[in-house]
């Protein structure tokens, strides 16, 4: 077991400073740590979490004094983990440039230790890595830990590093340093195991030290709809039953399960997307106005939520929920394998990779407004917004034709790609007589921001580093949401799908169920293939064929500057892309 810094940048000077990113509005954490990650060899670490701390190292944004020890079965000495690293970053599309400075400095300060995650003298190695760092560092010994192995190891990794003394049960202490530990997702498997997880860790941690990942609330975008709720006063009085009709929430990804085949048939959709990321946009979106920022305030509200959600009612479930599988088809242009064929799936896979549902809140502001969630892997789009439907006016006077569209108000926030918000609403066309239109007011954060924003994990690393769970899940926050989609996950394990699976081909929008879970409430999906790109802060015309009174100016083909191309709904339909596209119903994106 080589433990030993083999340092490959040893002659780098030590005062070489990081760039400082004038665009980063992120802040450097004024303790030192060192972020010790278990499962280091793993996909994870290469694709997500040396990226970020690379993007880090780049924006001056790592405490000084920071090391990195990764921790794992795969047999490395220091130098083959850096280069292994190395090569992540160049490979990696979340990375900033690769700069050999950078990264050499970045990587003095990287270790490897060999180790079963089950034998102890992993833990004794560790120890005496971490005194080394330690010593050479004349500071507090915090420790951040990072569990980023198989969820089968995390109670295990805890105990051990209880029983070597390794933690010391302080989130925050600055002279004798703190520990906290961060743990990805999935926590647990249901209900029973996320609570016998808790208890094993709060034996080892307290709960002010557990960082609970969940790396959608770490996105600008989300983080955004705290800031567009609350720092508004035009918003949040607008914000409720009296208002809002309903609200869609679509993850839809085009990739299918990758090499994560093993994992995925474990897990499926309802596991991987709704039980965490899911459910935190419905609960930030549905959520009180917290008291403070920071703290237990903005958690606390979001449980609330959580505890609002009526229970899933199995005796209703067609009206409810709709699960769906892949089977081959086309995305992009390029043919895609069924789900069934994929690396390391069941060729009789039952688990689903498409799930849609209708949550309903019991509290005061959300009485009788659906929540409408879906998320799916190959689908035609990579998308994930959030879709507020506002109710119709009361009274239309206006003589309206066919031709006339006068639809309710819609607010969209994308999350990604495109991230920016919209509003939808009905403009006077231009002309003698009275029209009516849709018409789309765009802000979009590339333009408005002119900042690439930080990804997901260096805001969440950040914040762990600082000591902020904000933006982290509280024990009783995922313990509340297994609640909620373990009925479902109770009888689709035990039941037959109601469309046999594969129920959808990759490159659509899920099976027909999950349209039908709309229809029955009058209502359909957003189509949200063909929404314009919000490229800028302006107006866009978002029209469908030449409407009766409009004045054309000269060399108008109906498609100019500013005005979107109306018939990206239709063009979608024609392309197959779009199932929704041609559907009617009382939601007309
Ligand atoms: C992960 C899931 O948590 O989120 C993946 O395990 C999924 O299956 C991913 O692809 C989606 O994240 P994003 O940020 O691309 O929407």
């Amino acid at each position: 077991m080589d433990t030993q810094n083999t340092n490959a940048a040893a002659n780098i000077p030590a005062n070489i400073a990081f760039p400082t990113s004038s665009n980063s509005l992120l802040q450097r954490p004024e303790e030192t740590n060192t972020f010790i990650i278990f499962g280091a060899s793993g996909d994870l670490t290469g694709r997500k979490l040396i990226p970020a701390l690379y993007n880090l190292a780049c924006d001056d944004l790592l405490p000084h004094g920071f090391s990195v020890i990764g921790f794992a079965v795969t047999p490395m000495d220091d130098k083959t983990f850096r280069d292994n690293m190395e090569q992540s970053i160049k490979k990696s599309s979340e990375a900033n440039p690769y700069d050999a400075r950078i990264w050499n400095k970045f990587a003095a300060n990287i270790r490897y230790i060999t180790a079963d995650f089950l034998s102890p003298e992993g833990y004794e190695t560790l120890r005496s890595t971490l005194g080394e760092v330690e010593r050479a560092n004349d500071a507090p010994d915090n420790r951040l830990f990072y569990l980023a192995t198989s969820p089968s190891f995390y109670a295990d990794i805890v105990a051990r590093l209880g029983e070597h003394n390794l933690v010391t049960r302080n989130a925050t202490a600055k002279k004798e340093g703190w520990t906290r530990i961060i743990i990805e997702k999935p926590f647990g498997h249901d209900l029973t195991s996320a609570q016998e997880l808790n208890e094993k860790i709060h034996e080892v941690f307290r709960e002010e030290q557990v960082y609970r990942i969940d790396h959608y609330l770490g996105k600008e975008t989300v983080q955004n709809i705290m800031a567009f709720r609350f720092a508004n006063s035009i918003i949040e009085p607008i914000w409720n039953r009296r208002y809002i009709d309903h609200v869609q929430i679509t993850a839809a990804e085009t990739l299918g399960v990758e090499h994560r085949g093993k994992y995925y048939e474990e897990a499926g959709c309802l596991r991987d997307m709704f039980q965490n990321h899911l459910l935190q946009l419905l609960s930030i979106v549905a959520m009180d106005p917290p008291v403070r920022y920071g703290g237990s305030s903005v958690r606390d509200r979001k449980a609330d939520v959580m505890k609002g959600i009526v229970p899933i009612n199995p005796e209703n479930l067609a009206e409810t929920a709709v699960r769906g599988q892949y089977g081959p088809g086309i995305v992009g242009g390029v043919n895609m394998l069924g789900y069934r064929q994929e690396e390391g799936v069941n060729p009789d896979s039952k688990t689903e990779t498409f799930v849609a549902m209708k949550l309903q809140i019991d509290n005061w502001r959300w009485a009788d407004v659906p929540f409408y969630l879906r998320s799916g892997k190959r689908m035609p789009n990579k998308v994930t917004e959030i879709a507020i439907q506002f109710k119709r006016v009361p009274h239309l006077f206006f003589h309206l034709t066919p031709e006339d569209q006068m639809e309710p108000n819609i607010l969209t926030m994308r999350i990604a790609p495109d991230e920016g918000i919209s509003l939808r609403f009905g403009a006077k066309v231009p002309g003698p007589e009275m029209h009516l239109r849709q018409v789309q007011m765009n802000f979009s954060y590339a333009d408005a921001f002119k900042v690439e924003p930080a990804t997901a994990y260096e805001t969440l690393l950040l914040d762990a580093m600082e000591g902020d769970p904000t933006l982290f899940n509280r024990a009783d926050q995922v313990e509340t949401a297994w609640g909620v989609i373990e009925p479902l996950i109770d009888i689709w394990s035990a039941t037959k799908p109601f469309q046999p699976f594969p129920n959808y081909g990759a490159g659509t929008w899920g099976p027909s169920g999950a349209d039908a879970l709309l229809a029955h409430d009058g209502r359909a999906w957003r189509n949200v293939a063909a929404l314009p790109a919000a490229r800028q802060t302006s107006v866009h015309v978002e029209a469908t064929g030449e409407p009766m009174g409009a004045r054309r100016s000269k060399g108008d083909n109906g498609s100019s500057i500013g005005v979107a191309d109306g018939n990206g709904d239709k063009k979608a339909a024609q392309d197959g892309q779009n199932q929704d596209a041609a559907k009617g119903g009382r939601s007309l994106a």
